[in-house]
């Protein structure tokens, strides 16, 4: 899991967000606690804790090849998180491919570009370590706003309640042209119930 190692801070962004300082940073061991908390606050009674487990799962399951974890952080206080974790291809060894989920921003700072500012740093830190593609599962009015897109050709690992959310996004040319067939997720994912 070679995405927990690399050094928080290296790839760091700091702006400024309706007057007061945000940074984009890879979260820390000692975290969990409070990234749980983002995803239980953000997702609501229902799928809050469904997902908290999930950040937990993910983080420490040896079966995600390697994955990013970034917050956001707004004064100090940690207000938004995303996870990148790999995905692999049986046809396509040579394809570097990773899946957003979870994301989630306090309901207290929401509407204010946070998601997407995760969204983004996250893409360009993924590309910058030479990724190919990402993919994710959510709202497509959402997501396409970062360039993800439904023209793909690639398979859920399940079936998906929701087909038009199933998207990707190419970050080398082509190659959601060249790659093609089910995908495989960490363990953590690769639960059918949340498909
Ligand atoms: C989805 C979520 C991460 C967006 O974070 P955010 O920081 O509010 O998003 P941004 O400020 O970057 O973008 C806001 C825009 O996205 C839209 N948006 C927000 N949530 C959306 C959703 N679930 N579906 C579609 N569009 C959404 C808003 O309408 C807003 O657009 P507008 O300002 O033009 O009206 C946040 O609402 C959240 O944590 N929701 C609960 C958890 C969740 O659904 N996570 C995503 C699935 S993994």
């Amino acid at each position: 899991m070679w995405g927990s190692i690399i050094v928080c801070g290296l790839y760091r962004c700091s702006v400024e967000r309706n007057g007061c300082d945000m940074k984009i940073r890879q979260s820390q061991q000692h975290e969990m606690e409070t990234l749980q908390r983002i995803h239980a606050e953000a997702f609501g009674e229902v799928e809050g804790p469904v997902i908290a487990k999930l950040v937990h799962n993910l983080l420490h399951d040896d079966t995600a090849r390697s994955w990013f974890s970034f917050v956001a952080e707004a004064d100090g206080r940690v207000v938004g998180h995303i996870v990148f974790s790999a995905v692999t291809f049986g046809g396509h060894p040579e394809c570097q491919a990773f899946i957003l989920s979870p994301l989630a921003v306090l309901h207290a700072f929401q509407r204010q570009g946070v998601g997407q500012r995760l969204i983004a740093y996250g893409l360009g830190y993924l590309e910058a370590q030479g990724a190919d593609l990402v993919l994710v599962y959510g709202d497509p009015s959402y997501y396409s706003r970062s360039g993800f897109t439904t023209d793909h050709t690639v398979q859920a690992p399940y079936r998906l309640q929701y087909p038009e959310g199933w998207l990707a996004l190419e970050l080398t040319q082509g190659m959601l042209k060249s790659v093609q067939g089910a995908l495989q997720c960490a363990d953590a994912l690769s639960v059918p119930e949340y498909w």
